[in-house]
């Protein structure tokens, strides 16, 4: 059986109240508490703001969720002088995984290749994974990236996912040309269409934006992928 990550990637959004009716939610619907050793293949990743990182790791231990923490972002940079930045020495003490080269990171903030792979290089410093997006298989991926997302930009956000033949198709090419193993889809996922991208070859799961948001929907997304 592979392993299969579904990765929530709550962006911008939750309050710390909010955040803790979330985790509420997902325990009083023992839909993911279960003991880690029952999880079987799929790992959960939240990966909410840096802002709700600290309870939501206490909230996580307290109520022994499965549940490993991200964050969506971490500085090029070491620790020190650098304003407003959280180094990834810094998030070791919180979080397994990074989301890096999100398309909105990109375009909104400007990343550009050179800027990632510094981002990629302090997270594997620190022992962080890299969750790598990219927008095809064209995409450059940093040296060290052993998990990449296939995000294409016509579907973040807006109801109109890939095809899974086609995501399953460009999951190919990124291992291939990028050496990795595992390839997860992301953009417009619900608990609708996940099984159809689980179910392809290449696929090892999914990056889940706005329908992680609901603790009932991310819920289904799990148990039917
Ligand atoms: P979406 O976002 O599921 O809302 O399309 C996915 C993402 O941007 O990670």
């Amino acid at each position: 059986m592979k392993e299969l990550f579904i990765v929530a990637n709550w962006k911008a959004n939750m309050t710390s109240s909010e955040a803790t009716k979330w985790l509420q939610r997902c325990q009083i619907s023992n839909v993911i508490r279960r003991p880690a050793d029952q999880i079987s293949n799929k790992d959960i990743v939240i990966c909410p703001p840096f802002t709700l990182l600290s309870m939501m790791r206490t909230q996580i231990e307290e109520r022994k969720l499965p549940i490993k923490l991200g964050s969506q972002d971490v500085s090029p940079f070491p620790k020190g002088a650098y304003t407003g930045e959280i180094a990834a020495d810094q998030l070791k003490e919180f979080v397994s995984y990074v989301i890096i080269g999100h398309h909105e990171r990109r375009k909104y903030f400007r990343e550009d290749d050179q800027m990632l792979a510094n981002k990629v290089d302090m997270a594997l410093a620190s022992g962080i994974v890299p969750i790598y997006c990219v927008q095809d298989e064209h995409t450059i991926v940093p040296k060290g990236v052993s998990i990449v997302v296939y995000e294409p930009v016509f579907a973040i956000g807006t109801g109109e996912p890939d095809t899974p033949d086609n995501a399953n198709s460009v999951a190919t090419g990124i291992k291939e040309k990028a050496g990795v193993q595992t390839v997860l889809y992301g953009g417009s996922v619900t608990p609708d269409n996940v099984h159809s991208f689980m179910i392809m070859e290449h696929i090892d799961g999914v990056l889940v934006g706005s329908a992680s948001l609901d603790p009932v929907s991310f819920g289904r997304i799990y148990t039917r992928s």
